[in-house]
């Protein structure tokens, strides 16, 4: 008897999910508006072989994913542990959209089990043209999804979009309307997706350092609040000063990501203003806002978020915010 494998697609919203009035409008449409199993069944219709795959669906949450919190990423990465232990499933596919899905994807690679990720694929992609569009990018990433499930080598979050597989840690939305849109920093792309396989250009069957190293507790009471800054020419301390003074409903802030110049340097107005939030117990973790390398050399121990790691302010930002909640493993 052959047994069936199952793939699981969850569905998070996004514009893969979305729907505009009219077929030729490429922008003006609502996104997390068509639900996973329509978008599935759509779009895998007769690439599977029935006799060897099943795919089940379920809608996790329906967003544009400029509005994803963290209960949404927390419910998803239970939703992914808990279909990836089950010993009939081959891998995870989670659709999600483009805007937050370098964060999204982030938050997986740091919450899901180390085991788990290197057991079984866990595949994000989206798109950049909505599911009702004259020609969407959506199916055909969709299935390049499926793929690379079905190709069991990947270790890791990757995400896959435009026929290219990205670590989740490297990951960046670079475009805004390009079906193009990521691009792979700090080592470049893991591999292509052609005509339903996937070629490898890299060690894929390696985790990314930060692999599963927060537990999350089952529903945290409050997720730490942590904002982030910039530094720039003429760039002023008030907006820290007003930070701490603040005292909102969802409390007082608990961290600041600043994203520096080049490699880790601070306006020196925000100098003072940075020594008073620490000395207040307000954890404050610099990276760089440049686009791609790491923060290199000595000066920064203690400073830097992640000495020696490429980390976007805005993974810096889930980075801390899980860092606060919760003790890393080792
Ligand atoms: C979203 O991020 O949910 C909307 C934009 C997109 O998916 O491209």
């Amino acid at each position: 008897m052959v047994v069936k494998r199952e793939i699981v697609v969850l569905g998070m919203g996004g514009t893969i999910a979305g729907r505009a009035s009219r077929a030729s409008d490429n922008v003006g449409y609502v996104a997390g508006e068509v639900p996973v199993d329509v978008l599935v069944n759509e779009c895998l219709a007769g690439s599977l072989d029935p006799m060897a795959w099943q795919v089940l669906c379920e809608q996790v949450v329906q967003k544009d994913s400029k509005d994803m919190v963290f209960d949404d990423w927390a419910l998803l990465a239970q939703r992914v542990a808990h279909h990836l232990r089950r010993a009939e499933v081959a891998g995870v596919v989670v659709t999600h959209g483009t805007d937050t899905l370098e964060e999204g994807a982030y938050f997986l690679h740091l919450t899901i089990p180390q085991d788990l990720q290197q057991a079984k694929p866990l595949v994000m992609t989206c798109a950049m043209r909505p599911a009702s569009a004259l020609a969407p990018d959506g199916p055909q990433n969709l299935r390049d999804a499926v793929a690379a499930v079905q190709d069991g080598r990947a270790a890791g979050v990757v995400v896959v979009c435009g026929g290219e597989v990205h670590a989740a840690t490297r990951v960046r939305k670079t475009h805004t309307y390009s079906t193009r849109a990521f691009a792979s920093v700090g080592g470049g792309v893991l591999g292509y997706v052609e005509e339903g396989c996937v070629r490898w250009c890299d060690a894929c069957a390696t985790l990314l350092p930060g692999a599963g190293a927060h537990v999350l507790p089952e529903r945290p009471a409050r997720w730490p609040r942590v904002e982030v800054l910039l530094s720039y020419s003429e760039a002023s301390a008030d907006l820290i000063d007003a930070l701490l003074a603040y005292q909102g409903p969802n409390g007082a802030v608990d961290g600041l990501v600043l994203a520096a110049t080049g490699n880790g340097t601070v306006h020196s107005a925000l100098e003072p203003a940075l020594g008073n939030a620490q000395r207040r117990g307000v954890r404050v973790a610099l990276v760089s806002r440049c686009a791609d390398g790491a923060l290199v050399g000595a000066g920064l121990e203690g400073r830097a978020f992640a000495l020696g790691q490429v980390v976007s302010p805005y993974q810096a930002r889930i980075a801390l915010v899980l860092q606060l909640l919760t003790p890393s493993k080792p």
